[in-house]
C-alpha cells in the first residue's frame, strides 16, 4: 500500500530511520519488496531522474503497482528523488508520488528557499509532500556536480528560518556523507555535533540523510576479485544509523551498495559460468541477494519489525 512519508516519519521519529532505496527496473523492484517484507519494514521506493528515462518513467510506475498487488502487505511510500523543479511538477501532476525532493541546494539560500516554497505549495494543493535539501553533498548527482572540496555541511543557524520560510516536511541535510562509492578522503565519521545542533533547532522535525551507502569493504574486494576495478572505494559506517536515527534521522538513502550488489553477483556468475547468455537464472540469484541486502540494512536502520 502506498503511504506518504509523512505517515512513516511520524511512527519513526527518534527511535529508527525507514531506508530510502533507488530502484532501476524489475529485478530491483522485486528484490526491494521481497526484502522489506522479510525483514518487516515500512520503505520509501525511490525514482530519480535518470531513473525515469532509463525504462520510462511510465513502465516505472507500472511496475511498481504491479508489485503493490503481488506484494499487498507492503507499506511504502513512492518518492521521487534528487528533483530539478519541472519534474518535480511532472511528479506531483501524475497522482503517483506520494513525496518529492526538490534538490535546489546548489542555489543561494533565498533561491532555495524560493524554489522549495514554489514546489511546496504545489505539492501540498495535492496531498504531497516535499523534501528539500539544504547544504551541499560532497560527490557527483545528476545534475549537480559538487567536488570534495566544496562540500558544505548544513549551517544549523539556517536550518529553522529555511524551514519555516518553506513549510517543507522533511530537509536533507550534509553532515559528512556524500553520493557514491568513493565517499570520505578525509574524516569517516558522521558530524554528530552538526546533526545535534540542527535538531535542537527543530526538534520534531524530520531529517534526511543522502549518500549513506556503506560500500562493504568485502563486497569490494569480491567485484575486484572478479574483474572489476573499484580500488579505494569507501562507504559510511551503518553501525552509525541509529545514533543519527535517535537525532532525527528518519529516512536514509542507499543506492550505490544495492548496485554493488549487483556488480558483485553478475561478475561472479559470468566468471563461474562464462557459457551462459541466458539472463534468467543469473536475475534470480540477484533477486534473492538484493533481498537478503534489503532485509540486512533495514536491521541497521532499525525499521526491521516495523511494519
Ligand atoms: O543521488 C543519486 C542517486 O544515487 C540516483 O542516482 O541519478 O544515477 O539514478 P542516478
Ligand atoms: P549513495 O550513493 O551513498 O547510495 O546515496 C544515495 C542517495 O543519496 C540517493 O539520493
Ligand atoms: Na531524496
Ligand atoms: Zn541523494
Amino acid at each position: 500500500m502506498i503511504v506518504t512519508t509523512k505517515k512513516l516519519f511520524e511512527h519513526a521519529y527518534g527511535k529508527y530511520a525507514i531506508g530510502a532505496y533507488n530502484i532501476n527496473n524489475a529485478e530491483q523492484i522485486i528484490g526491494l519488496f521481497k526484502g522489506n517484507i522479510k525483514s518487516q519494514s515500512p520503505f520509501i521506493i525511490q525514482i530519480s531522474k535518470g531513473a525515469r528515462s532509463y525504462t520510462s518513467k511510465i513502465m516505472l510506475e507500472g511496475l511498481i503497482r504491479s508489485a503493490d498487488q503481488m506484494f499487498p502487505e507492503a507499506i511504502f511510500a513512492v518518492h521521487l528523488d534528487h528533483g530539478d523543479e519541472q519534474t518535480c511538477y511532472d511528479c506531483i501532476e501524475s497522482g503517483f508520488y506520494s513525496s518529492v525532493m526538490i534538490d535546489a541546494s546548489s542555489l543561494s539560500f533565498d533561491e532555495n528557499v524560493a524554489t522549495t516554497k514554489r514546489v511546496v505549495d504545489a505539492a501540498h494543493a495535492k496531498g504531497i509532500v516535499v523534501e528539500a535539501e539544504l547544504g551541499q553533498l560532497g560527490g557527483v548527482e545528476e545534475h549537480v556536480s559538487v567536488s570534495d572540496a566544496d562540500a558544505k555541511l548544513t549551517d544549523p543557524d539556517s536550518v529553522k528560518e529555511f524551514v519555516s520560510r518553506t513549510n517543507v516536511d522533511s530537509l536533507a541535510v550534509a553532515i559528512g556523507t556524500s553520493h557514491g562509492a568513493f565517499k570520505f578522503t578525509g574524516s569517516q565519521s558522521l558530524h554528530f555535533d552538526v546533526l545535534a545542533e540542527i535538531q535542537n533547532r527543530v526538534p520534531g522535525f524530520p531529517l534526511v540523510m543522502h549518500g549513506s551507502s556503506s560500500v562493504p569493504q568485502d563486497e569490494v574486494a569480491r567485484i575486484n576479485a572478479a574483474g572489476g576495478n573499484l580500488q579505494g572505494a569507501k562507504g559510511v559506517d551503518d553501525n552509525q544509523f541509529k545514533r543519527a536515527a535517535q537525532l532525527g534521522v528518519t529516512k536514509i538513502n542507499i543506492d550505490t551498495d544495492g548496485r554493488l550488489v549487483w556488480t558483485r553477483v553478475h561478475r561472479e556468475y559470468f566468471l563461474e559460468h562464462p557459457e551462459n547468455f541466458d539472463l534468467r537464472p543469473i536475475g534470480k540469484v540477484f533477486m534473492e541477494e538484493y533481498a537478503n541486502f534489503i532485509a540486512a540494512k533495514n536491521e541497521k536502520l532499525g525499521s526491521a519489525g516495523q511494519l
